[in-house]
């Protein structure tokens, strides 16, 4: 099998500087940081690793060709160049997908279908839509780069979350939130308004090494030249403790849930109480990680603003020592915490711009 010399694991918008720092912590070859992502060198096995362990990446990408392209007829040809039958079953059927930018050929359709002939001609494996394994081509300024998405289901969904609560963080961008704000997996980690209690599962997750990958299945493995799920870390001790607070009690539960079926409720606890009745725990001083409410509607904004101005009041009484690293959309909600943040950094929730404000 050839070596997969060019793993690219995309990384959510503004957040890819955190992603390559955990990449390279976790010791993958080659690492840079590229446009979207950070790409990585190996072979199907560092997929796999890439795929179980890595926390901050939305998908692992494997690209297998690239070639360039100025028309459909020449695309068809270099389509059925690509050693597909190297990468794909005629038992899986997979789905196409193809982007077109500044490039000469601009029906990303019309593409598709050229490449899903190559396919199936090639390799016999089925083109149907909404299946788990997706080839991605990309022709930008001529050149077709043709990656296997070896993931399926994004990253974030770690298929352990029984209740996802009412606004939930994605678990990657929750845990590269963690790092930029400076969490080594060592320290207390308070999040006074939990909802299903991400910031927190994933924090204590981080501290006793569990791979964030561990409960489920990816696309990787329905390629033909299959390699099996790399060996994963064991859980180890750990003196951190991780605390979790909300007022409503359905989010209560709900993290509850979360923490068990993660196994890691013997390191967290969630109290349902609201922002105003809280204290620091009776450890160390650690990092204080939130994500509150952040209305839409108009209407809502004033009620918003109070209780940003309470947290802000409580962190400056009750948490000296702490640092504070604050998810939010509403630079004006950030400002009535009435906190010294640092300048924030930007980066895509969803289709909405949201900043990360660490004091
Ligand atoms: C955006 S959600 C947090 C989502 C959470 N990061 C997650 O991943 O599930 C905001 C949470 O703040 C809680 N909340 C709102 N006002 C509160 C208050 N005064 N005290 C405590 N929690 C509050 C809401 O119940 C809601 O669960």
């Amino acid at each position: 099998m050839a070596d997969a010399d060019n793993i690219f694991l995309v990384a959510p918008p503004g957040l890819e500087a955190f992603l390559l720092a955990e990449v390279q912590d976790l010791g993958f070859a080659g690492a840079r940081q590229d446009k979207g992502g950070v790409t990585i060198t190996g072979d199907l096995g560092t997929v796999a690793r890439a795929n179980h362990l890595v926390r901050g990446a939305t998908r692992v990408l494997l690209r297998v060709a690239s070639f360039r392209v100025m028309h459909l007829a020449q695309l068809d040809k270099r389509a059925r160049k690509v050693a597909w039958g190297d990468w794909l079953r005629a038992d899986v059927p997979v789905t196409v997908e193809t982007v077109c930018r500044k490039s000469k050929i601009y029906h990303s359709k019309a593409a598709s279908q050229r490449i899903s002939r190559a396919i199936t001609d090639t390799c016999g494996a089925p083109v149907q839509a909404g299946q788990t394994l997706t080839i991605k081509a990309r022709i930008e300024d001529d050149l077709c780069t043709i990656s296997i998405d070896t993931t399926g289901a994004a990253l974030h969904l770690r298929g352990l979350k029984g209740s996802v609560g009412k606004a939930p963080i994605r678990e990657n961008l929750a845990a590269l939130c963690l790092r930029a704000a400076g969490f080594t997996g060592a320290e207390t980690v308070v999040d006074p308004m939990c909802g299903s209690g991400t910031f927190v599962i994933e924090a204590a997750e981080m501290a006793c090494g569990l791979a964030p990958g561990r409960a489920r299945s990816f696309a990787y493995q329905s390629l033909a030249k299959g390699t099996a799920p790399p060996r994963l870390p064991q859980a180890q001790d750990t003196p951190a403790r991780f605390f979790g607070f909300d007022r409503d009690a359905g989010a209560f539960a709900g993290a509850n849930a979360n923490a068990k079926q993660a196994g890691v409720d013997g390191l967290v606890s969630f109290t349902k109480q609201p922002i105003s009745d809280l204290q620091p725990p009776d450890t160390p001083p650690g990092l204080v990680m939130v994500n509150p409410p952040y209305g839409t509607r108009v209407g809502d904004r004033k009620t918003l603003f109070a209780l940003y101005g309470t947290f802000g009041k409580v962190m400056r009484d009750r948490f000296s020592g702490w640092r504070i690293g604050m998810v939010t959309s509403d630079p004006g909600l950030a400002k009535s915490t009435g906190l010294d943040f640092q300048k924030p950094i930007l980066f895509d929730n969803g289709g909405i711009t949201v900043g990360l404000y660490r004091a």
